[in-house]
């Protein structure tokens, strides 16, 4: 098992349908003890039911706004409080909101930012703190191709913007962070079939744009979990500061 006792945070991980679930799955399928993150309610009974069906995860819910450093400190120190350690953070957790430049109000643009870059930032410090100590740790930042090809499919310029500040931010810290040994990489999907995509476009609109992907359709969640469990686990030991694209060849550079 890839993960065997490995201590993986997920976060994101609310609802039934994310990239945040389909991570916590395939990570506990693999061995990990985990806990799922999320501002959600949903995440107490998501953790009850993966600790349902992989015991050995002892999944643990943490209930945290990302957008608040202290609760992103509170949820780490819960985490080390049940199980001691921390190997990986997959941060999965975001927004999106659909708009043109100039319908983009103020308020709005906070909030997008707010979430996407200042909380990846609030949640990924926190954790990669504690790495820094242990002097190990890998740390997973799903992004956005919205990054590399300046929006164009779904979400604002907020949107683009706080993914490509992920991206920055993600490479900085690798910088930062690779003489504790600890490891940053980013992961870009483009439309994968989520709650995500399904609010924010028709199914009409979704098979228009699949035809513009080289492999002539959406993603699955689990397609990027299984980025996202590369790069968490010891296969991925010499990466850091990378960008992984899960987006069907959408966007190839
Ligand atoms: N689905 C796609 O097509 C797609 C494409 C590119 C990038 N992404 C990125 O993948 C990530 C996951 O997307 P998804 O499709 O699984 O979305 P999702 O909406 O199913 O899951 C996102 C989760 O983030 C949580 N969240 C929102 N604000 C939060 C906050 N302040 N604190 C803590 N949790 C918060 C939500 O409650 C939700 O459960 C996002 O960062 C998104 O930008 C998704």
């Amino acid at each position: 098992m890839l993960l065997k006792d490995k201590i993986c945070v997920i976060t994101g991980a609310a609802s039934s349908h994310s990239i945040g679930r389909a991570t916590a799955i395939l990570l506990a399928e693999n061995g990990a003890k985990i806990a799922v993150l999320d501002v959600h309610g949903g995440v107490v009974d998501a953790a009850a039911a993966l600790a349902e069906q992989y015991p050995a995860s002892g999944c643990m819910a943490l209930q945290c706004d990302i957008t608040s450093q202290e609760e992103c400190e509170a949820a780490r120190d819960a985490v080390i409080a049940r199980f001691g350690r921390v190997d990986a953070l997959i941060h999965s957790a975001g927004i999106m909101k659909p708009a043109k430049y100039n319908e983009i109000s103020p308020a709005e643009y906070e909030l997008v930012m707010g979430v996407n870059l200042r909380g990846t930032f609030n949640i990924v410090t926190a954790f990669a703190t504690t790495m820094a100590a242990q002097k190990s740790g890998s740390i997973v930042n799903v992004a956005s191709v919205a990054a590399q090809r300046g929006g164009g499919l779904f979400g604002g310029a907020h949107y683009a913007a706080s993914k490509g500040g992920v991206l920055s931010l993600t490479r900085t810290l690798a910088r930062e962070l690779g003489s504790a040994n600890v490891r940053v990489n980013a992961i870009c999907p483009s439309l994968i079939a989520t709650d995500f995509v399904s609010e924010a476009m028709s199914a009409d609109r979704l098979d228009e744009l699949s035809t513009a992907i080289p492999l002539g359709r959406p993603g699955r969640p689990e397609e990027v979990a299984g980025a996202c469990m590369f790069l968490a686990s010891d296969l991925s030991t010499y990466m850091t500061g990378a960008t992984l694209d899960v987006n069907g060849g959408i966007h190839i550079h």
